[in-house]
């Protein structure tokens, strides 16, 4: 299975948001193999965009969640919000949250555990700022990035969880990270996330961001490591999601075929 994340951040409203769900859900129309797609939309839009995904197969996000279960926390949303909003999965320590929202891996941590009582289930954003990349200590950073989100977390057996692979200097830039180099990491995040909770090997995916279009998308998706994407920019594109749904599609349909 491959699955497509869509951050749609800080853009589209409303009735935008609806236009563009419909959309994906004219794509996949007519196809019975088809990735797992998760939309993620801004909060004012969760509520309109859950109505539109009832009986769909497409899944909803939420793109952060305050770290406190409830109280006196102007402007946050809590993982039970988000719950009553329809969410099934919701980003963490997306690396723009980290740079403008002040989001700490202690931050990620407890939001790591506040969502483990809950039935919603975690997309962990981890990756290393270009100045890590080019001192080598990529792994390194990266290995405490996830070791400090579960730090003292347990997951429900039945749980899900996403790790994306999003190195910062890719995200938002024309140029994605080399396919041998994302390679390399998905390899490390799943033996590091493994060692730290007991899910199944299949409960856990590790999906590759930063920089994804339509061109590029397959030559990750063919990759059996890379067991999906996460689209910002592109995703707000309906022509280039498209050839993004139909890469991992076609991957997909190929892999059955083997
Ligand atoms: P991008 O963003 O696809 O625009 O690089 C990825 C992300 O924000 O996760």
């Amino acid at each position: 299975m491959k699955t497509i994340i869509a951050n749609w951040k800080m853009h589209l409203g409303i009735r935008e948001s609806l236009a563009h769900t419909r959309g994906v859900l004219q794509i996949m129309m007519g196809h019975e193999t088809f990735p797992d797609v998760i939309l993620c939309p801004s909060f004012t839009a969760l509520s309109e965009v859950r109505k539109v995904l009832v009986r769909t197969r497409v899944r909803l996000g939420a793109q952060t969640m305050g770290p406190e279960r409830f109280g006196a926390f102007t402007g946050e949303v809590s993982v039970a919000q988000l719950d009553d909003a329809g969410c099934q999965w919701v980003m963490l320590g997306h690396s723009e949250r980290r740079l403008w929202a002040g989001e700490t891996d202690a931050m990620v941590n407890a939001k790591m555990k506040l969502i483990a009582q809950t039935s919603l289930m975690p997309i962990l954003c981890v990756g290393e700022p270009d100045e890590v990349r080019r001192t080598g200590k990529a792994e390194e950073f990266v290995t405490r990035q996830i070791t400090e989100a579960l730090q003292g977390v347990r997951l429900t057996n039945s749980a899900r969880m996403i790790v994306a692979y999003e190195p910062v200097w890719a995200i938002g830039r024309g140029t994605p990270a080399m396919v041998a180099d994302v390679l390399a990491m998905h390899q490390l995040i799943r033996r590091v996330v493994l060692q730290h909770l007991s899910l199944k090997e299949d409960a856990l995916s590790v999906v590759y961001g930063g920089a994804i279009d339509g061109e590029n998308a397959y030559q990750f998706l063919r990759e059996p490591l890379v067991n999906g994407v996460l689209v910002g920019g592109a995703s707000m594109k309906l022509q280039e999601f498209e050839k993004i749904l139909l890469a991992g599609r076609d991957v997909m349909l190929a892999q059955s075929q083997v």
